[in-house]
C-alpha cells in the first residue's frame, strides 16, 4: 500500500469517525432531550413537583430527577425511574425514541392509557415495571421484540385482552413475568414452557381460563408460580410438582379438578407455600409431603379431598399456618387424628384448622400441647367428641376459637387418661377465661352445660362468644322446661323484656355520667332501640343450620346501620361491627387473598 492509499484511509476513517460522533452526540442527543420533554407533556399531574427539574433551563437533561445516562455515552438516557410520585397522564410512546434506555421504573404512579406498542423498539430494555398504575388496553405483542427483557412487571393495572403468545417465544431472558391483578382473559400461553430463565410467574386474579399447560413443567429455574383467582380448569399437571427450584405455588380459587400425584412433595425441597384452596381437588393428600419439610403454609382448603389426613407434618419446623377446612377429611379413631398429633412438633403454628369436615374421634388433647404461637384453633363442625382440654389454658396467645357444631361434653369418655387436674367437669371450663388475647370463642351447638364463667372472653362485651345450641339448660330457674338460652333470648327480644338478657353493666356509665339521674329517658331508650336490633341480629346469625345462618356481608351491613342509628343519638361507646361469623375461617391475612399472593 502506498502512502497516499495510507492517507486515503486516514480521513476515511476520520470521516466516518466525525460522522458517527455527531449522529451520536449531537442528532439523537437531542432527541433523548425531545422525547424526555415529550413524556413529561403526557403527565398532566404530578403533585410531588417530581418533573419540576425537567424544562429547558441550564440544568443538563441527565441530571434531571429520576433520569440516568450512560457513562459511556453521557447524552444517552439509560434509565428512568420515577415511580411512587403520584404521577398521572398518559406514558408517551416518546419514551421509545430512547433507544439507549435499559430500565423503566414507573411503579405505583396514576398513568392511565395504553403501554404504549412502540416500547417493541427499545431493544437493550431488560427492566419494565409499570405495576400499580391504571393502565387499560392489552398487554402489547410488541414487547416480544424487547429480547433482552429480564423483568417485566405490568401488575395491579387493568388490563385486558389475552397474554401475547409471542412472549414465550422470543423473550429467552426472562426472569420475571408478573401480570397479576389485571382483567386478562383467554388462556395461559404454552410458549410460557419456553422462557427457562423464569423464576417468577405470577397470572393471579384475572379472568384466564382453560388448562394449566403441562410445558409449564420445562420451567426448571421456576420459584414463584401464582395463577390463583382465575377460571382455569382442567387438572395441576402433575409434572409442576418437579420443579425442585419451587418456593411458592398457588393455584387457588379457580375450578381445578383431579387429584395430587402419590410423589407431591418428593421433589420439593425448598417449597414454603402451597395454596390450593378453592378448588374442586379431590383424592387424599399423599403422604410425601412430609418430604417438603420447609413448608409454611399448607391451605388445600375448600375443596373436595378425602380420606385420612396422613400424618406428615412433625418434621415441618416452620410450619405456620395447615388449613384443611371445608373439605369431606375422615377419620374415626385416634390413629386417624394422628396427623393432630404429629403437629405438636411445629414450634411456628399460628393457624390451625379442620373446620367443616367429616372427622369424628376424640379430639385429641395434644391441641392443648400445640405451640405457644397459635392463634386461631378451628375445629367446628365435625363430630369430634371428648372435651376441650384442660391444658389448653397453655396456649396463651390464642385469639379464636372454635369448637361449634361437634359432639364435645363435659362428660369424660373413659377411655382418656389421667385428668385429675380437670375442675368443674360438666361445664364449659373456667380455665378458658385466663386466655388473655382471646376474643372469639364459638362453643356453640355442643352439649355443654353448666354456668358460664364470668371473667375473660365471657365477661368482655366487646368480644366475640357464643354458646348457643347446646343442649342442656344453664341452672338459672328460668331455664327449665326444654328452655334454651337461644329461646329465652328470642322471647326475650323485644322492648319489654331486653334487660332480661342484657348485662346490667352495660348501663353503668350512663349512671357514672348521670344521664338517668337526669331523666335522659329517651337515650335509654334509643339504646334499648338498638339492642334490640343487635339481639334480633344475634339470633338470626345463631339458627341452627350454618347455611341458613345471615352472610357475613349482610351482618355487616345490619350492624353498621345499627351503629349509624347509635351515632346518629349520639349515645356513646362503642359498638362492635364484628358480631359472632357464621362460618369462623382462618382469616384473610393467612389466606390466599393476601396481596403478597400476587406480587408486583
Ligand atoms: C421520536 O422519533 C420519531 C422517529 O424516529 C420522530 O418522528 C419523533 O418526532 C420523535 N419524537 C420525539 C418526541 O422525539
Ligand atoms: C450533573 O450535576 C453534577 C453535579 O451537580 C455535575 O457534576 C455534572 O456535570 C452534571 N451532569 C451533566 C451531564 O450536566
Ligand atoms: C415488533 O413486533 C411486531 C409484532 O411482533 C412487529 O410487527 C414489528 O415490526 C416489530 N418491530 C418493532 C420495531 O416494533
Ligand atoms: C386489585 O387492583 C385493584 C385496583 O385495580 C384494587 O382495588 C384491588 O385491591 C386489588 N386487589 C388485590 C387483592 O390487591
Ligand atoms: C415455544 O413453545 C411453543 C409451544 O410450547 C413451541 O411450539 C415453540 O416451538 C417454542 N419456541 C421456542 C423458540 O422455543
Ligand atoms: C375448561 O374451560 C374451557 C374454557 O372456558 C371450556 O371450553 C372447557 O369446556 C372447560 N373444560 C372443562 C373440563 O370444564
Ligand atoms: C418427574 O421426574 C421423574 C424423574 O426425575 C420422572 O420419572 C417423572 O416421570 C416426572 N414426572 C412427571 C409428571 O413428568
Ligand atoms: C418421601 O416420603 C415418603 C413417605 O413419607 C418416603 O417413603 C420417601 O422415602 C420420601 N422420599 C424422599 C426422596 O425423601
Ligand atoms: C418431632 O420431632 C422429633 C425430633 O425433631 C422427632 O423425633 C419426632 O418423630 C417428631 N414427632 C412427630 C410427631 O413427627
Ligand atoms: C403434652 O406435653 C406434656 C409435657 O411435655 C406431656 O407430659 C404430655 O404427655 C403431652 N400431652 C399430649 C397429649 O401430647
Ligand atoms: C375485650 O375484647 C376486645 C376485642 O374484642 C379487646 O380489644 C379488649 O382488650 C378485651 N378487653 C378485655 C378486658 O379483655
Ligand atoms: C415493580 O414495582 C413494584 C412496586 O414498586 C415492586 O414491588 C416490584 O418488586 C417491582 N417489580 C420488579 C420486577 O422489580
Amino acid at each position: 500500500m502506498s502512502s497516499s492509499d495510507h492517507l486515503f484511509f486516514f480521513y476515511l476513517l476520520l470521516l466516518s469517525s466525525m460522522l458517527t460522533s455527531t449522529l451520536l452526540a449531537d442528532v439523537i442527543t437531542d432527541d433523548d432531550h425531545l422525547a424526555l420533554l415529550a413524556f413529561k407533556n403526557g403527565v398532566s399531574s404530578d403533585p410531588s413537583g417530581a418533573l419540576s427539574s425537567w424544562n429547558e433551563g441550564h440544568v443538563h437533561f441527565c441530571n434531571w430527577t429520576g433520569v440516568s445516562c450512560a457513562r459511556k455515552h453521557p447524552n444517552r438516557v439509560t434509565a428512568l425511574k420515577l415511580s411512587e410520585l403520584g404521577l398521572g397522564g398518559f406514558i408517551s410512546p416518546s419514551i421509545a425514541n430512547l433507544s439507549f434506555i435499559q430500565s423503566i421504573e414507573l411503579s405505583v404512579n396514576g398513568f392511565s392509557g395504553e403501554v404504549p406498542p412502540e416500547f417493541g423498539r427499545l431493544h437493550r430494555l431488560h427492566y419494565l415495571n409499570l405495576s400499580f398504575n391504571a393502565l387499560h388496553g392489552m398487554v402489547p405483542v410488541n414487547l416480544a421484540n424487547c429480547s433482552k427483557l429480564r423483568f417485566l412487571s405490568l401488575a395491579y393495572n387493568q388490563l385486558t385482552g389475552s397474554i401475547p403468545v409471542e412472549l414465550g417465544q422470543t423473550l429467552p431472558k426472562l426472569e420475571i413475568l408478573a401480570l397479576g391483578n389485571n382483567s386478562l382473559t383467554g388462556v395461559i400461553p404454552s410458549s410460557i414452557g419456553n422462557l427457562s430463565s423464569l423464576t417468577l410467574l405470577s397470572l393471579a386474579l384475572n379472568n384466564l381460563q382453560g388448562i394449566i399447560p403441562e410445558e409449564l413443567g420445562r420451567l426448571s429455574s421456576l420459584i414463584n408460580f401464582r395463577v390463583s383467582i382465575n377460571s382455569l380448569n382442567g387438572s395441576i399437571p402433575p409434572v409442576l410438582f418437579n420443579i425442585s427450584s419451587l418456593h411458592y405455588f398457588s393455584v387457588a380459587v379457580n375450578q381445578l379438578h383431579g387429584t395430587l400425584p402419590p410423589s407431591l412433595g418428593a421433589k420439593l425441597p425448598k417449597l414454603t407455600t402451597l395454596y390450593l384452596g378453592g378448588n374442586k381437588l379431590s383424592g387424599t393428600i399423599p403422604a410425601s409431603l412430609s418430604n417438603a419439610s420447609m413448608l409454611q403454609i399448607i391451605d388445600p382448603s375448600t375443596n373436595k379431598f378425602s380420606g385420612t389426613v396422613p400424618p406428615v407434618f412433625g418434621g415441618m419446623d416452620a410450619l405456620f399456618v395447615l388449613n384443611l377446612e371445608e373439605n369431606q377429611f375422615q377419620a374415626s379413631d385416634a390413629k386417624d387424628l394422628n396427623f393432630i398429633d404429629s403437629l405438636v412438633n411445629c414450634s411456628n403454628l399460628q393457624a390451625f384448622s379442620v373446620a367443616h369436615n367429616d372427622l369424628g374421634g376424640v379430639l385429641p388433647l395434644s391441641i392443648a400441647n400445640f405451640s405457644k404461637e397459635l392463634r386461631y384453633l378451628l375445629v367446628g363442625y365435625n363430630h369430634f367428641s371428648g372435651i376441650i382440654p384442660h391444658g389448653i389454658g397453655n396456649l396463651i396467645s390464642l385469639n379464636s376459637m372454635d369448637f361449634s357444631g361437634n359432639d364435645l361434653t363435659g362428660k369424660i369418655p373413659e377411655h382418656i387418661g389421667n385428668l385429675q387436674k380437670l375442675q368443674r367437669l360438666g361445664s364449659i371450663p373456667e380455665f378458658l377465661e385466663d386466655l388473655e388475647f382471646l376474643t372469639v370463642l364459638d362453643l356453640s351447638y355442643n352439649h355443654f352445660h353448666g354456668e358460664l364463667p364470668v371473667k375473660g372472653v365471657f365477661g368482655n362485651s366487646s368480644a366475640v362468644l357464643s354458646v348457643a345450641g347446646n343442649g342442656e339448660r344453664p341452672v338459672d330457674e328460668r331455664f327449665k322446661d326444654g328452655m334454651t338460652m337461644r329461646k329465652f333470648v328470642e322471647i326475650c327480644a323485644s322492648h319489654d323484656r331486653i334487660m332480661e338478657v342484657i348485662d346490667q353493666s352495660m348501663f353503668s356509665q350512663e349512671q357514672e355520667d348521670g344521664d338517668i339521674e337526669h331523666g335522659d329517658i329517651s337515650s335509654l331508650r334509643k339504646k334499648i332501640e338498638c339492642l334490640v336490633s343487635v339481639v334480633a341480629l344475634g339470633i338470626a346469625c345463631s339458627v341452627e343450620s350454618p347455611n341458613d345462618r345471615l352472610g357475613m356481608n349482610e351482618v355487616a351491613a345490619q350492624m353498621h346501620a345499627v351503629r349509624d342509628k347509635l351515632v346518629e343519638f349520639g349515645v356513646h361507646g362503642e359498638v362492635k361491627q364484628e358480631v359472632s361469623p357464621a362460618k369462623l375461617t382462618i382469616p384473610l391475612i393467612y389466606s390466599w387473598h393476601s396481596p403478597t399472593d400476587i406480587d408486583r
